[in-house]
Order: C-alpha cells, then sequence, then structure tokens
C-alpha cells in the first residue's frame, strides 16, 4: 500500500487578496489553488506587484538558467527577511557582490572536498545515537534533534570542531524564533514600504539575530586570534582567501559563516525530520531501508558506504520532492521580459514553487505518493531536470547541494540501524512554510530501539 502524507486543503480558485495575505501569513502552502498543480505558467497582481509563477520545465529554464542574470536579483521580502541575520551574504546579495562571495564560499563544500568533510558527519551521527541509546523509549522533538545534529556538523566542518551542544542548541532555537517573526514582515515588504520604515517585531528579530551573531563571532574568534588559531578550518580558508586574490573582510566572512549556518543547517534539519516521518508511516519502506542499512552490521555510515546506500538515497530523493525545503524561490525582473507569452515588467516578481513543480500532475505519476523507488535504477526517474529542484537550477544553484544529500543519507543510515521512530499517537502533522518547509512547530517521536535484520534475509 503505497502512502500519500498529508498537505494542505487546495481550495478550488485563488482566494481574494484579504484572504490569500491572511492564509499566506499561516502557512505559504495553503494558497495554491488545486488548477496550480497542473498550469504551466500563471500570475496575478496583488498589492500592485505583478507577480509570475514559472511552473513548467520550459519556463523555470528560460527565468533560472538562460536568462539568470536579469533574474538574479532576490525578492525584496527575502531580503528584508534575511537582512538582519545574514547582512550582506551571498544568499540574498547579487551583481558584481553576489559573484566575488560566491567565488569564495562554492570550493568550500564542493563535491571534491566531502571524502575530507564527510567524517564530521559519521561523527554527528554516531554522537546522536549514543544520546538516543540513552533515551531509549522516550519521546523526543524529532525537529529540534535533527536541527542540533545538523548544526553539530556544519560547526564541525565549517568551523573546525564540535561546538558544544549548548551552542548549537541556541542557534537552532533562535533560528525557529527568528522564522516565526520575520513570517510577520512579509506583509509590509509587499505593500512596498522602504527599508527605513520600522517593522513590526522589528526588535524582536534584531534580538533573535544578535543572539545568532553572539555564537557564531565567538566561534571566529577562537578560530582567528584564540587559542584554535593553528586548527584547519573552512572559515579560516575563507578568511585567508576570496579565490580572487583578495581577502575577504572580517565582516565578510562573518555573513558568509551565517549564511552556511543558516542554509546548511535547517535544510537539512527539515528534510531528516521529513525521512522519518515518511518512515514511520509506510511499514514496507521502512523494513526495505532497515534491510539496507543493516548491511552495515552496526558500524556507523560513512562516505565510503554511500554507493551502498542506493535505497536510502532514493528515500531522501523522494522526501526532498514531497517536502522541498525551499518551496519557493523569488527574484524580481531587472528588466521587462516576455515568459510564456507573458510580459513581465522590471520589478516584478518571478517564481519557481518545487512545492507545485514537484508535484505537478502533468509530470510527475502519482504525485502527491510516497514513491522513493522512482529514484531506484529502473525507476521512473526525474520527468525534466528542471522539473526537480529541491536545491533550486542555474548559477545560484545550492553550493552545498552535494554536501547536503551526503548528510542526509549518512545520518540516515547511522540512527535507522538503531532505532525506529514512533510519532505521538492523535499527533497533526501538517507542513507549514515560513521561511522553510517543515512539519509543523515540533514532530513529538518515540524512540523505539531496533534489532538489526538477520543478513539471511536482506532483499532490498
Ligand atoms: C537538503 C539540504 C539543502 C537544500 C534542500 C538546499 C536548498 C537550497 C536552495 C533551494 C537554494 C536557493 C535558494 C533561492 O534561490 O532562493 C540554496 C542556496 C544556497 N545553499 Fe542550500 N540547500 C541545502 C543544503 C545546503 C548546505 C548543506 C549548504 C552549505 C553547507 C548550503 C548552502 C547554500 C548557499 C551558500 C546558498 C546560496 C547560493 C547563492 O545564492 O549563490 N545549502 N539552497
Amino acid at each position: 500500500m503505497s502512502y500519500i502524507p498529508p498537505f494542505p486543503p487546495r481550495p478550488p480558485e485563488v482566494y481574494p487578496a484579504l484572504r490569500l495575505l491572511r492564509t499566506a501569513r499561516q502557512n505559504l502552502l495553503a494558497i495554491w489553488p488545486e488548477p496550480t498543480f497542473s498550469k504551466e505558467v500563471f500570475g496575478h497582481t496583488l498589492l500592485r506587484r505583478q507577480i509570475l509563477v514559472c511552473n513548467s520545465p520550459e519556463t523555470v529554464r528560460q527565468v533560472f538558467v538562460d536568462d539568470a542574470e536579469n533574474f538574479e536579483r532576490k525578492s525584496p521580502q527575502q531580503r528584508h527577511a534575511l537582512r538582519p541575520l545574514i547582512g550582506d551574504g551571498l544568499f540574498i546579495s547579487d551583481g558584481a557582490s553576489w559573484r566575488e562571495r560566491r567565488r569564495a564560499v562554492a570550493p568550500l563544500t564542493h563535491v571534491s572536498r566531502l571524502p575530507e568533510l564527510a567524517p564530521a558527519m559519521t561523527e554527528a551521527a554516531t554522537e546522536r545515537l549514543s544520546g538516543w541509546r540513552v533515551r531509549a523509549g522516550q519521546e523526543i522533538d524529532v525537529l529540534a534533534e535533527m536541527g542540533e545534529m545538523t548544526a553539530d556538523v556544519i560547526c564541525r566542518t565549517i568551523f573546525g570542531s564540535e561546538p558544544g551542544h549548548a551552542a548549537a542548541a541556541t542557534v537552532v532555537r533562535a533560528f525557529s524564533e527568528y522564522q516565526a517573526l520575520i513570517g510577520q514582515m512579509d506583509l509590509l515588504s509587499l505593500l512596498g514600504l522602504p527599508d527605513f520604515l520600522p517593522r513590526l517585531q522589528g526588535r524582536r528579530i534584531r534580538d533573535c539575530a544578535a543572539r545568532i551573531h553572539a555564537v557564531v563571532s565567538r566561534l571566529m574568534d577562537e578560530i582567528l586570534h584564540g587559542a584554535r588559531r593553528g586548527e584547519a578550518s573552512l572559515i579560516r580558508e575563507l578568511a585567508g582567501n576570496d579565490a580572487g586574490g583578495r581577502a575577504l573582510s572580517v565582516e565578510a566572512v562573518r555573513n558568509e559563516a551565517l549564511v552556511l549556518f543558516m542554509a546548511g543547517h535547517e535544510t537539512t534539519a527539515n528534510t531528516l525530520a521529513w525521512a522519518w516521518f515518511l518512515l514511520s508511516q509506510d511499514a514496507e519502506t521502512e523494513a526495505r531501508l532497515h534491510a539496507e542499512v543493516d548491511q552495515l552490521e552496526g558500524r556507523p555510515a560513512t562516505y565510503a558506504d554511500l554507493p551502498r546506500l542506493r535505497f536510502t538515497r532514493a528515500v531522501i530523493e523522494e522526501t526532498l520532492r514531497l517536502f522541498p525545503p525551499v518551496p519557493i524561490q523569488a527574484r524580481e525582473a531587472r528588466q521587462g521580459r516576455v515568459v510564456a507569452g507573458r510580459t513581465v515588467a522590471a520589478g516584478a516578481i518571478v517564481m519557481l514553487v518545487p512545492w507545485l513543480l514537484h508535484r505537478h500532475k502533468l509530470w510527475w505519476d502519482q504525485p502527491d505518493t510516497f514513491l522513493p523507488d522512482r529514484f531506484m535504477p529502473g525507476g521512473s526517474g526525474v520527468p525534466n531536470r528542471y522539473a526537480y529542484v529541491p536545491f533550486s537550477i542555474g548559477p545560484r544553484i545550492c553550493t552545498g547541494a552535494a554536501f547536503g544529500l551526503t548528510e542526509t543519507i549518512l545520518c540516515l543510515a547511522t540512527l535507522a540501524q538503531g532505532f525506529q521512530l514512533r510519532l505521538r499517537p492523535g499527533w497533526p502533522v501538517m507542513p507549514t512554510c515560513r521561511l522553510t518547509l517543515r512539519p509543523g512547530e515540533k514532530l513529538p517521536m518515540r524512540l523505539e530501539p531496533r534489532q538489526p535484520v538477520a543478513r539471511a534475509v536482506v532483499a532490498v
């Protein structure tokens, strides 16, 4: 029996403006009417701003790849939302500044570096597994647990050593709070109010950002000037080199460290949380995953094991299809263009919405069903490379895609050897989105220890 995970009700047609804005503030996934899951392009004018959604491989390719320079600028909402946290970090910069930072940051987590970065993933997962053994039978908040583990991973790889659980937990909590607060700024930015006007919650947002800044600045200080001066770390490399011959300023390094922290921990945490949830609801898929990971015979999964974790990878790929951590990617048009016969004015917002594209009725078979087999050899696969874009596409594609995939596979394979997770009975799970897509505010699940599948019956 295939499993269809929950999704918000789809209205038959687009809500009137006020209801649309109210719904969007609660959950950006709840605004899309049923017909948008089969349209190839559509648009609206909302509060005088033109919005166009590229919902076909052709339009995604035109806007995000072929004409990327014209659409490289992030939307004003995204820039407003993230500026207090990451300043001029590459995630929200554009033009020459983005190019300079991208050149400096992208090589840090390039696929060629994974053999040296992956041990930190294995270590963080192994420690988490030991912690779970002590708490066997208890209920945990999987979302927070995965957030702390992936914050651990990013700290170890980017900052060169283990930051301590307290630091990781502080950052995870502050990020959660930050997300909840910035949801409330969107409306003002959409109305086109200028930056200098004080925002509701502006002070709480700044306080939250300050807590995150304090942790990152302390880590950087230790690395650049303190006791850990001699240790190798990616941040140290960044401080000494911008890949163009000029060193980045301390502030630029701090902002990029924050970008890596922000972009690199919550996305992977959400993916893992969703994967645990999906596995708990689909006994057959869970059993196949167990059969595969048990071939490691109780050993933590390492980089060298990746080729034999093919089904684990398919589970992660299918999780990213159904619950893309960045479900809406928006850009501002620099100059006017025509996209699929529609005139797009300068300043219009053009969107790629993986939430729609990944569940699109024209490109996917059983789009709402959890079917990891589609990603297995011989499966139906990705119908079109522009229709599966969990890491975006084009020049602004995620620099940590290979890192994130490797991390989620190794962590899931290590932890799933020791435990299966069971949802608190009656707990309502619903995908919600402010900045990233999560299974609600928390995900309470019980840690159930498990015995490995006997080798003789392994058949993946
Ligand atoms: C499952 C894990 C991940 C997913 C699904 C993901 C997804 C994405 C997406 C969709 C974007 C583009 C956002 C937009 O255009 O609005 C992006 C950008 C970015 N990601 Fe990731 N990401 C993941 C993990 C990571 C990791 C582990 C790192 C670093 C260690 C990272 C670093 C970045 C950076 C630096 C950018 C900005 C790139 C630019 O603007 O040029 N990501 N990511």
